[in-house]
């Protein structure tokens, strides 16, 4: 259901987490919300999201989930249309009649705006449709690469947010930002809706996390060694990782199930090895 894996273990972020759940309660209300989350590489946004959704899948909502990247930055409307499932083959006849319309203007939609425009337009009136149909949730992921016709139509929805019962949802990495999705991010904050910004995980959450990838606290070599990933989820669980590893392969012995289980592997490594922690 989601494209990203939930860690085993979830630290913290109650208050970015209870935004999110605000634009979740606002949705089973009946009524729309928008969020913006927004932080470095690493930092947990898409995580976040998917905790925060983590609830809704038995609810019957109709959930989307598109993910932008550098490759279809420049194919127009590319990942609204997976975030909405539009395809020629999709079950759904909503979904497939927007998909032959787009077809349709596909080579309007290459060459000049207005057919693009009504390639945006073609999304939105799904949208409406979607959303008077069943609550709808959307999340474009790594915003910060979609299209510019993607940026358009979520620009768009979030302006008429009020108006449908949709949860929109946008990760977004802080910089640098193209001047588009600056301007969607400055509308977004002049009309009050919700901006989270993650920020480092706290040395209390490090802590807990190192806690729960290895089964016992870190002692003080250990903490001065996580402090190197600046309360960075990405590269704790990676230095975390790689310490295992280097142990794995130290201990050829240990090495498979070191390897296997790199919390355990770690936990030995701190008990036997502390000077090659050290240089870690
Ligand atoms: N609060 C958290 N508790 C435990 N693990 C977390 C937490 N937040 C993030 N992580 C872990 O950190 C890693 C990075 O998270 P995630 O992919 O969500 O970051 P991101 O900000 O979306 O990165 P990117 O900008 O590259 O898309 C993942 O392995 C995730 O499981
Ligand atoms: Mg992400």
């Amino acid at each position: 259901m989601w494209p990203i894996d939930r860690p085993p273990k979830w630290v913290d972020r109650s208050r970015e987490l209870a935004t999110l759940h605000a634009g979740i309660e606002a949705l089973r209300q009946g009524g729309g919300a928008a969020v913006w989350v927004e932080g470095e590489p690493g930092i947990g946004k898409s995580s976040l999201v998917v905790e925060a959704l983590a609830g809704t899948s038995e609810l019957g909502w109709d959930i989307g989930w598109g993910i932008a990247d550098q490759l279809t930055e420049r194919l127009p409307l590319s990942v609204m249309q997976d975030c909405l499932q539009v395809r020629l083959s999709s079950p759904d006849p909503r979904r497939a009649h927007a998909a032959g319309l787009l077809r349709s203007q596909r080579l309007g939609l290459f060459t000049n705006g207005d057919a693009s425009a009504s390639g945006v337009e073609v999304l939105m009136a799904l949208t409406d449709e979607l959303c008077a149909a069943a609550p709808t949730v959307m999340v474009i992921d790594d915003l910060q690469w979609a299209d510019d016709a993607s940026l358009l139509v979520w620009h768009q929805l979030a302006a008429s947010i009020d108006q449908l019962r949709l949860l929109l949802i946008a990760t977004c990495r802080s910089d640098p930002r193209r001047p588009e999705v600056q301007q969607v991010r400055a509308s977004l904050a002049r009309r009050g809706r919700a901006l989270v910004t993650l920020g480092p995980l706290t040395e209390a959450d490090v802590a807990d996390l190192v806690t729960a990838m290895l089964g016992t606290p870190p002692e003080d070599t250990l903490r001065q060694l996580t402090a190197q990933a600046a309360g960075n989820p990405l590269y704790l669980r990676e230095l975390v990782d790689s310490l295992a590893r280097e142990r794995a392969q130290a201990s050829p012995i240990g090495g498979v199930s070191a390897a296997h289980e790199p919390a355990a592997g770690l936990a030995g490594c701190r008990a036997e090895r502390p000077a090659q922690l050290r240089l870690g």
